[in-house]
Parts: structure tokens; C-alpha cells; sequence
């Protein structure tokens, strides 16, 4: 018996990545999926996101495990596509119990050097897209009557801060503060609400060139091992990255039942990161 056996996961962000490793990660415990991503470039941003390839090999790994797999290219900057979604998840797979809200961007440049462009599409992506992801799913969730946990994906870098990323660092900040919020609405419905703070995670937005140049402004082309390097004298478990099966292990435990009785928590996955 999974450790979700039986629930319905709605995840953002899934064609590759975190998103996938969750999809995979959760359906291996049980879980039919709900795999949405917008395989689509974002102008203001410097490396490119997830193609309509990459979300059919995560339906086809989802499905290689016998779960059931329900995959749509859909922005989270479109609530009208959210709600479709979750609609026709609850009409195909018979319900949404899991919601892991991970779609999100990074970018790297000092505030001042900030477009009014490149701040709005982080926000809009990484805090409205999240906090319309709720609102495509959740209202599914109370009114089914049978509880579940939403996951918020925040960040290692609301703990520490860090130079040149304001517009991330305030989007995830703002997502932890919609996590409390939820929890606290949330909790007579028996819905959990939380937030995974992954630090470095071994996917393409840790080894896009702009934040490999944060993490080495002095070399003219850094590599990720340049990166790991450095990033691993800054956790204390000296290791630089985890892989994303670790951030997958982190909701797949809020997720089930095992954290039944947690709710309104930040869990950092991060090798101490935010305490080295
Ligand atoms: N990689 C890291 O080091 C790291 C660290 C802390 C937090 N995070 C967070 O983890 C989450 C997952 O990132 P990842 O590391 O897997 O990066 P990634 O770039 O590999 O994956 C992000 C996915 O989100 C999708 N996406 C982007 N914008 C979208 C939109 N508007 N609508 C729908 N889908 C969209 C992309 O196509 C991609 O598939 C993000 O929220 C990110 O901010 C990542």
C-alpha cells in the first residue's frame, strides 16, 4: 500500500524538474497525477522553460508506473485554464486530494537594474500563479469534504536572503505568507497547508547561466561544477545541491498521512544551507 495510494496529485510545473521528480515520486506511492506546466518561454527571462516533449515524458513515466495521468499545457498566470483543469480532474480522476503549487521562475540582477517587466513576471508566476493554483483547486477539496495537504514550493533564500534576487526572494516570501493564511482557513476543512523551502536543487534553473554567474561573477563562463564548488562551502552538509527526489521526498511526506497533524510549516530542504 503507497504511502498516497489512491489520492489525486495536482502539480504545476511538471514537465520537468521538481515538478516531474514529484509527479514520478508521488505516483510511485500511489497517486494518479494531474501534470500541468506552460512549456512556454518567458521573454524577461535569460533560459528557457520546459517543452511540450518534456511534459509527455513526464505523463509517460507516470503512466509506466500503472497511475493514472492526466497532462495539460496551461500557464499559472491563467486562472480561467487552472480551473478547466481542476474541473476536468475531478470529472476524469474523481477528485483532487494533493496540490503541490511548484511552477516557478528564478532570475538573477541587482534591484536597481530590475525592468518593471522582470519584477511583474516573477511575482505573476511565482506568487499570483501559486495563489491561483489554490484557487483552481482547492474549493474542489473542501467541497468533496474529505480533507487533504497542499505543498507551496517557497525557497531556501527567504531564510537567508541573498544579493540580486529581490524579485524572487519577495515572491517566495509572499508565498509563505499565503501558506499561513491557508493553513489557518483551511484547517476546519481538514486541508493542511505548507510550504517546502528547497536550497540549491540539481535541475535547469540551478544550471541556467544566469544563476551559475551569481554564484561565480568572476568567471566568464562557469560550469556547474564551478558552481558546486562554491556552493558546497556554504551549506554544512557540504554538498552543494540536492537532487530533486530530495524536495520530492519532503512533499511526499507532507503529502500523506504521516504529517497529519502539521500544518502552517516551513520545511527547509537545504543541507543547512540557511544555518552555515
Ligand atoms: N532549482 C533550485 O535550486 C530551486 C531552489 C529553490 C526553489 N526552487 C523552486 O522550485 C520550483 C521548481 O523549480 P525547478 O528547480 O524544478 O526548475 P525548472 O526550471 O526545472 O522547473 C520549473 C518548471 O515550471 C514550469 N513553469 C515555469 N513558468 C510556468 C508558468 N507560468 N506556468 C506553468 N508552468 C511554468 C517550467 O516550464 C518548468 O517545467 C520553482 O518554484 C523554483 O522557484 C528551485
Amino acid at each position: 500500500m503507497g504511502r498516497v495510494a489512491g489520492r489525486v496529485a495536482f502539480i504545476t510545473g511538471a514537465a520537468r524538474g521538481q515538478g516531474r521528480a514529484h509527479a514520478v515520486r508521488l505516483a510511485q506511492e500511489g497517486a494518479d497525477i494531474v501534470a500541468v506546466d506552460s512549456c512556454s518561454d518567458v521573454p524577461s527571462l535569460e533560459y528557457p522553460m520546459a517543452t511540450v516533449d518534456d511534459l509527455h515524458e513526464t505523463e509517460k513515466l507516470v503512466r509506466d508506473l500503472g497511475r493514472r495521468v492526466l497532462a495539460r499545457q496551461v500557464d499559472v498566470r491563467d486562472q480561467a485554464g487552472l480551473d478547466q483543469v481542476a474541473a476536468d480532474a475531478v470529472e476524469t480522476l474523481g477528485g483532487i486530494d494533493i496540490v503541490s503549487a511548484n511552477a516557478g521562475v528564478c532570475g538573477c540582477r541587482p534591484t536597481f537594474d530590475l525592468s518593471d517587466t522582470e519584477w511583474q513576471d516573477m511575482l505573476d508566476i511565482n506568487l499570483t500563479g501559486v495563489w491561483h493554483t489554490v484557487k483552481a483547486a482547492v474549493p474542489h477539496m473542501i467541497s468533496a469534504g474529505r480533507g487533504g495537504s497542499v505543498v507551496l514550493t517557497s525557497s531556501v533564500v527567504t531564510f537567508v536572503g541573498a544579493a540580486n534576487v529581490a524579485h524572487y526572494n519577495a515572491s517566495k516570501s509572499g508565498v509563505v505568507g499565503l501558506m499561513k493564511t491557508l493553513s489557518a482557513e483551511l484547517g476546519k476543512h481538514g486541508i493542511r497547508v505548507n510550504a517546502v523551502h528547497p536550497g540549491n536543487v540539481a535541475t535547469d534553473m540551478l544550471f541556467s547561466d544566469s544563476t551559475l554567474r551569481v554564484f561565480c561573477p568572476d568567471l566568464a563562463n562557469p560550469t556547474p561544477d564551478d558552481l558546486r564548488d562554491r556552493a558546497r562551502t556554504g551549506d554544512v552538509l557540504g554538498q552543494g545541491w540536492v537532487e530533486p527526489v530530495d524536495i520530492s521526498n519532503a512533499v511526499l511526506y507532507l503529502a500523506s498521512e504521516e504529517a497529519r497533524f502539521v500544518t502552517g510549516v516551513s520545511l527547509p530542504v537545504d543541507c543547512g544551507r540557511r544555518i552555515g
